[in-house]
């Protein structure tokens, strides 16, 4: 008979689009929650920065097989709240917010070969529960049978004065948000449209507009929901 592993806790995912908090809002829930948090789009980020440092040229990037992009070496070494995210065994942080990954990566992540070649590494990151995952296919994809997923939404101009925060620009004029707004725009349509694992709510999960909601009472909504759907 197989047995089946049991899991010490839930598996909590959150989707979205860009800029609707979801990493700060994950984290800091796993945090709360006594879980590990991942961030499955640092893979993606992780990925694209090993394609870049690699030299090969751009052009070719969507004809590598999943064996490619595994020898680009990726992978996850768990930490005290989360996962600690490692290119040839190489450490990186910083590397994958440069422009030249945020830039590159939406491509990277629409290519089928480069998301097969992370399924299992974010698979095994959920094994005893206990995660919060955040990402655009989590509760989709990646985890379907998630106790509790969460798709968090906000205002598209809400969105682009959150990401201006996160760069220091806290003031910011009309012109510098309409950019920023029409940047995240490109790359929702990216994510939304592409063929493979688009960003698209899960059926069974809960919708959460963050658009008027201070970051402490959109953190509190999900540890909220978490113990009311699991008695966590
Ligand atoms: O959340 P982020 O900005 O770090 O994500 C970087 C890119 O990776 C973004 O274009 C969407 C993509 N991504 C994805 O396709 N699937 C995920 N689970 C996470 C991120």
């Amino acid at each position: 008979m197989i047995s089946q592993h049991r899991r010490e806790g839930p598996i909590v995912t959150l989707d979205g689009p860009a800029g609707s908090g979801k990493s700060s809002t994950a984290k800091a829930a796993a945090t709360r929650l006594g879980f590990r948090h991942l961030d499955s789009g640092a893979l993606y980020r992780a990925l694209t920065f090993g394609l870049l440092r690699s030299g090969l040229a751009e052009k070719e990037w969507a004809a590598l097989g999943e064996e490619e992009f595994q020898s680009l070496n990726i992978d996850l070494e768990t930490t005290e709240h989360g996962f600690q995210v490692l290119v040839a065994g190489q450490e990186v942080d910083s590397e994958l917010r440069t422009p030249g990954v945020t830039e590159h990566v939406s491509a990277v992540a629409s290519i089928p070969a480069s998301r097969n070649s992370l399924l299992a590494l974010q698979r095994r990151t959920g094994v005893d529960g206990r995660l919060v995952a955040d990402g655009r296919d989590m509760g989709t994809v990646v985890f379907p049978d998630a106790e509790v997923k969460v798709y968090l939404i906000a205002d598209l101009k809400e969105r682009a004065r959150r990401r201006l925060k996160e760069v220091g620009e806290c003031s910011p004029d009309n012109f510098k948000i309409a950019r920023q707004a029409k940047a995240l725009d490109t790359r929702d349509r990216s994510d939304t449209q592409r063929s493979i694992s688009p960003l698209k709510k899960a059926e069974d999960a809960v919708e959460l507009d963050t658009t008027g909601l201070e970051f402490e009472e959109q953190v509190q909504a999900v540890v909220d929901l978490v113990a009311r759907l699991t008695l966590f």
